[in-house]
């Protein structure tokens, strides 16, 4: 085959702003479209909107805001596995209706020990326990906010506790909170030992967030990025995560291959592999990687990324969906497929949809968002996030410092650093895509997302059709809100 056949066999890279979905006949109104669907072999969210591993995107707050609402941030892996340990820790802790992982305290531990420890995991009463958890009392910020700071936690807290068992239900718990007018309820065994805790505050909230996705104890579902090559950190985070991510740029690489088979054995979270961008490379997953519970498809589209500027290779988002989603079929493999990259609107996700994707994945639509981690900067009158690529400068130096299975296999950045308009809380980022999911699925006529893979049909479109397809010919103001 000759060099200029290349030309002639090259594939067409279409993305996003090439394409439109053609309407189609319909008996369906926007709200009944049910946008449900299992992201991975294991985990059904009812928002199919995920947020990316990035460390201006995800952290605790993002993840539990997300989650509550019925979708999933994927905590970043862009510091000390502690540190990401104790963010899932914080996930699976904010909202259950029996905490399993208690923390609890010395009875010889100081006052000033116990507030630091306060501040530190952000709670106002832990259970005094001895020896193998023997439960001696309970301590809470009121024992404590005008103790004397060398004052032993022993000598302050309160010694007759109210406890309940594994049998107390949650209307009976609720009834001794209320009868005893105290917010902590510990739960111990026949040897007094505290196997977990009840709290008024987790009650309170259960009614609170209805569409909210948890696992079996309650607790909200936590997901969170690791390097293939971090086996120590997958298994320290296993206890707390129900998804991981094998995040890496290039997947389809034999080290990584060689590496997530270990992961795969190791860990019982479902594990999501990627990023890919080629029907082989999901083939070679499918025949290769046993257990792989879904794909995240799409390199160089992201908004910070300069993969395809620096080294011209890539696999467009849409493009890449659509090989990987024949793929999958062709195999009749049952591995969600999560489209990745320069997702911008509700109508990219509907497209994404459309060539197979079950969800999305956006870091520059919730790096803008209240609960992402990024610094908050007004400039010339607006708000804006910092916003920047995993393999920035910025994130390299970061994590070459922190994490020591990163190590450089790159010379070169593949990411820029930058601001994006601050848009507000996560909700509203969430309301407005589901809106515009369930529009689009009005017009294609797809009652579910699976009837979205069937029914869509795409229109290819022209530069100038492209821009007549967006607002056009009228001034807009700038999209960033005030606080
Ligand atoms: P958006 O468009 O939502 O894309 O901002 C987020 C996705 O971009 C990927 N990512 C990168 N890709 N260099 C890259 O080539 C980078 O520095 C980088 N950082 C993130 C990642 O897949 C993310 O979900």
């Amino acid at each position: 085959m000759g060099f200029r056949s290349k030309f002639e066999n090259a594939e067409k890279a279409l993305t996003f702003n090439d394409v439109l979905l053609l309407p189609g006949w319909t008996t369906l109104e926007p709200s009944e479209a049910d946008i449900k669907i299992r992201v991975t072999t294991n985990v059904e969210l009812n928002i199919p909107l995920i947020a990316s591993p990035m460390d201006t995107v995800t952290e605790a707050e993002m993840a539990i805001a997300l989650a509550r609402e019925g979708s999933m941030g994927v905590l970043h892996r862009n510091c000390s596995a502690k540190e990401e340990v104790d963010m899932a820790r914080k996930v699976k802790r904010a909202e259950a209706v029996i905490i399993r992982d208690v923390i609890t305290v010395s009875p010889d531990m100081t006052v000033a020990d116990l507030l630091k420890m306060m501040e530190e995991h952000n709670i106002k009463g832990f259970p005094v326990v001895e020896g193998d958890g023997e439960l001696q009392g309970i301590v809470t910020w009121r024992d404590v906010r005008l103790a004397e700071s060398s004052l032993k936690i022993r000598d302050v807290m309160t010694e007759e506790v109210v406890t309940g068992s594994e049998d107390t239900e949650i209307d009976e718990a609720m009834q001794i909170l209320h009868e005893h007018r105290i917010e902590k309820l510990p739960i111990v065994d026949k040897n007094n030992r505290v196997q977990g805790l009840i709290t008024m505050k987790d009650i309170t909230l259960k009614g609170t967030f209805q569409e909210a996705v948890r696992d079996e104890d309650g607790r909200l579902l936590c997901a969170a990025a690791i390097s293939p090559f971090d086996l120590p950190r997958a298994k320290a985070l296993d206890k707390y995560v129900d998804v991981m991510v094998l995040d890496v740029s290039h997947f389809h690489n034999k080290n990584c291959f060689d590496a997530a088979k270990l992961v795969l054995k190791e860990v019982s979270a479902d594990v999501i592999v990627g990023n890919i961008g080629t029907y082989e490379a999901a083939e070679d997953i499918i025949t290769q990687l046993d257990g792989v519970a879904g794909l995240r498809v799409g390199i160089g589209s992201g908004s910070i990324c300069s993969t395809s500027v620096v080294t011209r290779a890539g696999a467009p988002t849409l493009f890449a969906t659509s090989n990987v989603a024949d793929a999958v079929k062709a195999y009749g493999a049952d591995i969600p497929i999560i489209a990745d990259g320069g997702i911008r609107n509700p109508g990219d996700v509907a497209v994404a949809m459309a060539v197979g994707a079950s969800a999305a994945m956006m870091g520059n639509v919730f790096a803008g968002c209240r609960e992402s981690p990024g610094r908050l900067v007004a400039m010339e009158g607006r708000y804006y996030k910092e916003y920047y690529g995993m393999g920035s400068a910025k994130a390299r130096q970061k994590r070459f410092v922190q994490d020591r299975y990163s190590k450089p296999s790159k010379s070169i950045n593949e990411g820029v650093e930058g601001w994006v308009p601050f848009k507000g809380p996560a909700k509203d980022i969430l309301d407005e895509f589901t809106g515009g999911l369930k529009a689009a699925m009005g017009y294609m006529g797809a009652a579910t997302i699976p009837q979205v893979w069937e029914k869509a049909k795409l229109a290819l479109v022209t530069e100038n059709g492209a821009k007549e397809a967006a607002p056009h010919d009228i001034f807009r103001p700038g999209p960033s809100r005030t606080i």
